[in-house]
């Protein structure tokens, strides 16, 4: 298995935004077609599709989808279309409030928008080809940059390294190839890796589930631990570098990066060893002087209150598929259990595909849930861009 092998994140396909569903993955393969915008943005907001690169792509694309399936519906040359458009354009850019790379892709497309509505130069169905055409260019770039990055990234290894990285940076974290891991898999191709330890990444998983996933699929030497194990490795002399990538880079370089990025960047430093951002120039924010202002999203208390598995059941199987059927008849089913406690089965689609969410929790339990933290430059050794390996303070001048 080589990295070249790992499936697309997200394409245009017969008039519809298809992409992998992260929610399910590595247990299910399965292929998300959304058929309207509002389908997107419900994909950005459950993970479906998930990534700094990845819902900039998405957003993107989301915007080409608005105008093939509602633009036609006004006239072009009307205010209505302008309106309609900055609608859906201000509802994708929104879907998640940390990464930069979202507003930024679904801009670049209302910029089009604007432009060609203000010179009444294309009908609808034209000015539709030219925004699939954009996302296409979006998604081309970003695969492009990946793989120049990681190129640059590889250098700064000599020889076989031992990596540690979090959350997922990878291929299906952006458009193709990965950031942080489109770093590691360049190295693997100079047989630089010696080991890769992905953190879990609590509480969504996007390193157990995710990272050791793809990580194994691409051939690279990889283990998996909890994210309080990382200062034991470190301690024991089993890491030479972290990687990992970014969400929004502003102008003096602090980094908002997945939640437990700022304390492995910590941990780095206490034992001197290298900590990197990788990240194309689309992730940096030079409108923010530094991180005190990025909006740290907070999200569902169930992620942590409670664990969610996926499956299918065996539709051959007459007596469960029946009991399925029965028992998501009127929507998902509650099933109480003792203390209070409960567990959820959603169905999804019209299969016998299901999550199920089972509270481990006290019942009166609260959570608190940023999904994400800001790493201060200080911490940062270098930056790892398709413009070269940069520090903070040429990030001004490069970015
Ligand atoms: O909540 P997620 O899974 O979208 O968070 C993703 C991360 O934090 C990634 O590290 C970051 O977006 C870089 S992806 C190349």
């Amino acid at each position: 298995m080589s990295v070249e092998q790992l499936p697309r994140t997200l394409w245009w396909e017969d008039g519809a935004v298809h992409m992998i569903d992260q929610t399910r993955l590595p247990l299910q393969g399965d292929i998300l077609v959304c058929n309207t915008y509002e389908g997107v943005i419900v994909a950005i907001k459950t993970l479906a599709v998930r990534g700094a690169p990845a819902i900039g792509a998405a957003g993107a694309l989301g915007v080409a989808l608005w105008s093939h399936t509602q633009g036609a519906e006004f006239d072009q040359t009307n205010d209505d279309y302008l309106a309609a458009a900055q609608i859906a354009c201000d509802e994708l850019a929104t879907a998640r409030p940390t990464a930069v790379n979202l507003p930024r892709e679904v801009n670049r497309l209302r910029a089009l928008i604007q432009q060609h509505v203000a010179a009444g130069d294309l009908t609808p169905s034209e000015l539709s080809e030219l925004l699939i055409a954009e996302a296409h260019s979006v998604m081309q770039q970003d695969e492009a940059a990946n793989r120049k990055l990681g190129a640059y990234g590889a250098e700064l290894f000599d020889g076989p390294t031992k990596f540690l990285t979090h959350c997922n940076a990878g291929s299906i974290a952006t458009t193709y190839y990965g950031t942080a891991l489109g770093v590691i898999y360049a190295a693997q191709q100079q047989g630089k890796v010696e080991h890769v330890w992905v953190g879990e990444t609590r509480p969504v998983n996007q390193g157990g589930r995710l990272t050791a996933w793809e990580l194994l699929f691409a051939g690279v030497p990889a283990q998996l631990i909890c994210d309080n194990m990382a200062a034991f490795v470190m301690g024991e002399g089993l890491v030479d570098a972290v990687v990992v990538g970014a969400d929004r880079i502003c102008a003096n370089g602090d980094t908002a990066n997945k939640i437990g990025t700022y304390g492995l960047a910590i941990l780095a430093k206490e034992h001197k060893i290298p900590f990197y951002i990788a990240a194309p120039s689309t992730t940096f924010d030079l409108s923010l002087a530094d991180g005190r202002t990025i909006e740290i999203e907070v999200r569902d208390s169930r992620e942590i209150e409670g664990v969610t598995v996926s499956g299918t059941f065996d539709a051959t199987t007459p007596a469960v598929s029946a009991a399925f059927d029965k028992m998501t008849a009127e929507g998902p089913a509650e099933l109480p259990m003792t203390k209070g406690h409960h567990m959820q089965i959603v169905r999804k689609g019209g299969g016998y595909a299901f999550d199920a969410w089972f509270k481990t929790t006290p019942t009166h339990v609260t959570c608190f849930n940023p999904a994400f933290d800001v790493t201060p430059a200080k911490y940062i050794t270098a930056y790892i861009t398709e413009r070269g390996v940069i520090t903070a303070e040429q990030i001004p001048e490069l970015m």
